[in-house]
């Protein structure tokens, strides 16, 4: 489906500014829409022909829709859009007339010109129009708070009319504002209640206030109801900069334990400031889940940090005990244990300190490469190299790859590039220096990674499928197991060996 945007730019003349003003009004017109009862058609004229293209479509949260089809797209001319020419040539509200019908129900039109004020403020041209269609059918006489909301809708539709509505945003405001639904009160030009929907009502009795709110100055209750005296006084100078005509940021009052999202606009239909209009929500449970992340969150990194304390103290316990062991074949099986211990300690260790339980996998993989060359038992120095990145990778994944890694590098170091002398096999003279590259890419959703040496090879009798000691069953045992994934060590194309190992990436994949 085309975006405003496009379809804006692919039929009409409009200007960038135009467009972002486009942007706002469908931002903020569902407020109108639920306080109209009405379904809102943002139109703009196509070039020159007379015809008007909908671009966007709300429909109402409070009452039955007007249209059961996606209007977005159509373009219409002739008699349907007369009163949108009108509302555009004219630059005024049209409406009345008689309902007109779409299938079985009965709308009522409206046509609100859209207009872009200047950048000195001045109110500017008529970029496009917003259709108010009303649904009939349910129609009945109007109970108190519809003949509220209806006539704080008509205040906001001159607004835009005039260019004040919708107020210029507010960047970073990423909790939902609140709704029509959620709670509205509408203050006259001294800041008094004059009217307050029902949940607005129980919003402020949960911070504590159990009186009818109308004839309240709202700014004074919210300096007085806010536990925090600071977030009082921010309230109601919320409140009070709404009444001189500003639209203020959100603001929230903390009280007896709940918590209330407050978004106040100004209402002045042809400039003129006549009171105000203060949205609120009850956010006391939002917060309440956000508190309760954190502290997950700040648990998860605290049992990462611990774990990998402990797993530093069992590498410390057998690197003492591989020092007392005077068997030499005993003191390397627990040096290379200790190697296996903290190469996963390392995992949690940045798991530890990162927010979420994924990790940064680059880093640790280069510090378990640089380990592997310096602890392993030779006298040749093998440089080491990573191509391409890991990426981000879920804790699950990177614990299990970081062992299988700090395998595959310690065997290509060690029987890559034994100590000369070992089995009279030395390096030819002239070769290429010793190096083990590390490589990884993503590749449809499949982490492909390859640790290459320019050794001496795999032995002649080395079976492919199962040969190794200890270390390449611990790979075989936890790339099938639990990477999923698949593992082969094969000579290399250059000479070497090349350990080539594919791991899915893909949630569904993994069990
Ligand atoms: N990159 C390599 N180059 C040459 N030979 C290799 C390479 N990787 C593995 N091998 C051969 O495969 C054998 C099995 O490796 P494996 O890691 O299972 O055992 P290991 O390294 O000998 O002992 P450990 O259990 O301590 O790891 C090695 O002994 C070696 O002969
Ligand atoms: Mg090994």
């Amino acid at each position: 489906m085309s975006t405003l945007r496009d379809l804006a730019e692919e039929h009409t003349q409009l200007r960038p500014a135009d467009i972002d003003h486009l942007h706002r009004i469908a931002g903020d017109w569902q407020l109108l829409s639920d306080l109209s009862f009405a379904d809102l058609l943002l139109w703009v004229p196509v070039d020159g022909d007379g015809t008007f293209l909908c671009v966007a479509q709300v429909r109402p949260t409070t009452a039955p829709t007007a249209y059961l089809d996606d209007q977005v797209g159509r373009i219409v001319g002739g008699p349907e859009v007369a009163h949108l020419e009108v509302a555009y040539r004219q630059g005024r509200i049209w409406r009345e007339g008689d309902p007109v019908w779409y299938g079985d129900v009965p709308a009522r039109h409206e046509a609100i010109p859209v207009r872009l004020r200047t950048a000195h403020g001045e109110s500017g041209e008529v970029v496009a129009v917003v259709g108010r269609d009303t649904n009939l059918s349910t129609a009945r006489t109007p109970s108190q708070l519809e003949l509220n909301y209806l006539t704080t809708a008509d205040d906001l539709a001159q607004m835009t009319a005039d260019g004040t509505f919708p107020p210029p945003r507010h960047p970073g405001e990423t909790t939902s504002a609140p709704r029509v639904g959620d709670g509205l009160v509408r203050l006259d030009a001294n800041g008094k209640v004059t009217y307050a929907s029902p949940n607005a009502q129980s919003a402020y009795r949960r911070l504590g206030y159990a009186s009818h709110l109308v004839g309240e100055d709202l700014a004074k209750l919210h300096r007085r109801l806010a536990s925090d005296p600071l977030e009082g006084t921010d309230a109601a100078n919320g409140v009070l900069a709404a009444l001189r005509g500003e639209a203020p940021p959100r603001r929230e009052i903390d009280a007896r334990g709940a918590t209330m999202l407050t978004r106040s606009l100004p209402l002045m239909p042809a400039g003129v400031p006549i009171g105000a209009l203060v949205l609120v929500r009850d956010i006391t449970e939002v917060r309440r889940r956000d508190r309760a992340l954190i502290t997950k969150d700040a648990t998860i990194r605290e049992i990462h940090h611990r774990v990998k304390n402990n797993l530093q103290t069992v590498a410390a316990l057998l690197r003492l005990q591989a020092r007392r062991v005077s068997m030499p074949e005993a003191r390397v099986a627990l040096e290379e244990s200790v190697r296996r211990v903290a190469s996963i300690a390392l995992v949690h260790e940045t798991l530890s300190m990162s927010s979420d339980e994924a990790v940064e996998f680059d880093g640790i993989v280069d510090r378990v490469a640089s380990a592997a060359t310096e602890v392993a038992a030779t006298e040749v120095s093998v440089g080491m190299r990573r191509k391409g990145s890991f990426g981000v990778l879920p804790a699950e994944i990177a614990t299990s790859l970081v062992m299988v890694l700090n395998e595959l590098l310690l065997n290509a170091v060690e029987h890559g590039f034994p100590p000369a002398g070992e089995d009279g096999v030395a390096g030819p003279e002239g070769a290429a220096p010793p190096q083990v590259v590390v490589t990884a890419h993503r590749f449809r959703k499949q982490l492909h990674v390859s640790v290459a040496d320019n050794g001496r090879g795999l032995p002649a009798e080395f079976d492919a499928e199962r040969g190794g000691r200890l270390g390449l069953q611990i790979v075989r045992a936890l790339v099938t197991g639990e990477l999923r994934g698949s593992i082969e060590l094969r000579p290399g194309a250059a000479g070497g060996t090349e350990a080539v190992l594919v791991v899915p990436l893909a949630r569904g994949e993994r069990g």
